[in-house]
This record gives C-alpha cells, sequence and structure tokens, in this order.
C-alpha cells in the first residue's frame, strides 16, 4: 500500500502563537511522528503576498520566524520536508492551467475568500491574485499528490475547491493524474482557542495572542490579564466557566484534566479567586513552553541552519512538484518537442 501524504503550511505573516499551535501544530507533529505519512510542510509566502505585495520585509522576516516557530514545536526536518512555496516554479505554472477550469464567479463564491475580502476592505480593490489563491492552493496540494491535509476549519472551503479542479482535471484531461485531497479538521470545539480577551479568535491584529515565541515574563503578563467571568466579582461568588477564557485554556493545556474539573466545581461554587486560577494556569503554559522556547532559542543562534534546512527541503519539493508538472504537461498535449 502506497504512504499517505500530507501537504500543510502556513502564510508568514507573523510568528505563529498557541492558536496555531492547538489549531494544527500539534496535530501535525502527532502525524508526523506517527510514521503513517510522508509530510511536506510549505511556508506560503506568495500566497502571504497576496495581500501583503506592498511590504515583502514582513513576509521575508516572518518566513524565517514560522520556520523557527516550526522548529521548537517538534518539526522534523528529517521527517518532515519544511519547504518555502515562492522556491517551487512548478506551482505557478499549475496555477496556471488550473485557473482555466474556474470560473470567477466560483472564486467569488469561496465563503473564506468572502469573509477575508470584507475584512480587509478589498471590495472595491480585490488584487487579482489574492481571488486566485485557492486556485494557488489547489496547486500546492495536488503537486504533491497529496491524500491528506490537515488544516484549520476555515480552510474547508480550499479543499472542496481543490476537489472540484482535481475532477475537472481528471475529466478534461486524463484520468488519475491527480489525486482528490481530504482535509483533516481538529475535533469539534477544540481547534480554535480564543484570544485572551475573550474574543472568539486568537489573532496578531486583534492584538490578543501568546505567542510560542513570548518569553517567560510575557506569558505570565498575558495570563495574568485574561479575559474570565465578568459577573465573578467577590472571590465568595459563584463563577461561570462558560466563556471563561482561563478555563478554555485549561481544556486545551493542562493534562491533569481531573485536576480542571476539580477547580471548575470550585470556581462554579464559588470561593476560588481569578487571579489564584490564572496563576494556576501559568504554571499549566509555563510547563508545556518552556521546552519550545528553549528549543527555539538554540536554533535562533544558528539562521545558516534554518535557512540550509529550507533549501534543502525545497530542493526536495522542486523534484516532485516537477514530476507532478511533467505529468500534468503530458495529460494536456502541451510536450510538443519530446
Ligand atoms: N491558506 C492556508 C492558511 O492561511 C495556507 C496554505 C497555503 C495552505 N497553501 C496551502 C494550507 C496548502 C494547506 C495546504 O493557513
Amino acid at each position: 500500500m502506497h504512504k499517505k501524504i500530507i501537504l500543510t503550511g502556513d502564510r508568514p505573516t507573523g510568528k505563529l502563537h498557541i492558536g496555531h499551535y492547538i489549531g494544527s501544530l500539534r496535530n501535525r507533529v502527532a502525524m508526523q511522528n506517527s510514521g503513517d505519512y510522508e509530510t511536506f510542510i510549505m511556508i506560503a509566502d506568495q500566497q502571504a503576498l497576496t495581500d501583503n505585495a506592498r511590504d515583502p520585509e514582513k513576509i521575508r522576516n516572518s518566513l524565517f520566524q514560522v520556520a523557527l516557530d516550526y522548529l521548537s514545536v517538534g518539526i522534523d526536518p528529517a521527517k518532515s520536508t519544511v519547504f518555502v512555496q515562492s522556491q517551487i516554479p512548478a506551482l505557478n505554472e499549475l496555477t496556471m492551467h488550473y485557473l482555466n477550469l474556474v470560473t470567477v464567479s466560483r472564486l467569488q463564491r469561496n465563503p473564506t475568500v468572502k469573509a477575508e475580502i470584507q475584512q480587509k476592505n478589498f471590495e472595491q480593490s480585490i488584487p487579482a491574485g489574492f481571488l486566485i489563491y485557492p486556485v494557488s492552493q489547489a496547486a500546492d496540494i495536488t503537486a504533491f499528490k497529496a491524500t491528506t491535509v490537515p488544516v484549520g476549519d476555515d480552510q474547508e472551503p480550499m479543499l472542496e475547491q481543490t476537489r472540484e479542479i482535481v475532477r475537472t482535471f481528471n475529466n478534461v484531461y486524463a484520468k488519475d493524474v491527480l489525486v482528490e485531497p481530504e482535509g483533516v479538521f481538529p475535533p469539534k470545539g477544540e481547534g480554535r482557542l480564543p484570544g485572551l480577551d475573550g474574543n472568539a479568535k486568537m489573532s496578531k491584529s486583534l492584538g490578543n495572542a501568546i505567542y510560542l515565541s513570548d518569553d517567560a515574563e510575557t506569558l505570565e503578563k498575558k495570563v495574568m490579564s485574561m479575559y474570565t467571568d465578568p459577573l465573578h466579582i467577590k472571590v465568595t461568588d459563584p463563577g461561570h466557566i462558560e466563556g471563561n477564557t482561563v478555563f478554555t485554556y485549561l481544556d486545551a493545556f493542562d493534562d491533569d484534566q481531573a485536576k480542571v474539573a476539580e477547580l471548575k466545581a470550585q470556581y462554579q461554587a464559588g470561593g476560588l479567586g481569578d487571579v489564584k486560577i490564572k496563576r494556576y494556569l501559568n504554571d499549566v503554559l509555563q510547563a508545556k513552553f518552556a521546552p519550545i522556547r528553549q528549543r527555539r532559542a538554540e536554533f535562533e543562534k544558528n539562521p545558516e541552519a534554518v535557512y540550509k534546512m529550507l533549501e534543502e527541503g525545497s530542493q526536495k519539493a522542486n523534484a516532485v512538484a516537477e514530476q507532478t508538472l511533467k505529468e500534468v504537461r503530458d495529460a494536456m498535449g502541451i510536450n510538443y518537442f519530446n
């Protein structure tokens, strides 16, 4: 039996935060270590440029930060091929061929793209490259014949669109050149970590994130500032745990869930103060992220080695993508000279 193939990635628009860790990174590391997959992890710098074209320096810096984030959480270049999207020319050619199989109105209906257009105030002036990024993402996935794409929930529309492109391509040009991928999403309710302020989404632009690279002091300060239960005024008041960010984080990060259940009961009954529970969460998070922080510091001392890892990964990825491109060209009959 063929090994299953994973392709996944992130846009390098900033450092990764502990929401990324819960939503995808920890799962990728587990899948990588299972030995059941050949794993490709891509830093999607070109996709990041579709809405940051005028700020290439940000993308360049973030690329290095994301590489450090990967290495620090345990993505292992000996087990996963980590590569840079812009260094794989075949992805661009595949995108061009697929674009002919997709309509503009279909692109405009993609719910994730639609939401992003609103968020970024692109209504009157969508960069063309931004509108078509789902097609480029289909190229990313199909170039590696990925069977399995572990991503956050917001990426479901990209997978749907990729499958459509695969079916159309195989239908029009040749059966079984491209592979239909399957998305792997976090279990319901476990995939999204709220921000420090209780907002449903942790994000850099909302200023409510804890970064994997935050030092111990910053982490503690952030935890002590977290949103809890606004109705829990005196320690003796009964508190609410629903929508209480401190408890959501404990659910996500504390390995001792029996203890969490006990603290919840105590908090609901009254008598457990916010400062105390935050101190407890701080201990849990410090224990979880200290080793990650230490590994990051080690890699950070040696940027050449980090870039070398990316370069080698990109070379390996390039060979795979070139092979798929050759099959695509053959299927389309644009192979005039061989
Ligand atoms: N769109 C993804 C994100 O924003 C990043 C990405 C680009 C990706 N190409 C991909 C994810 C291919 C999975 C597969 O997170």
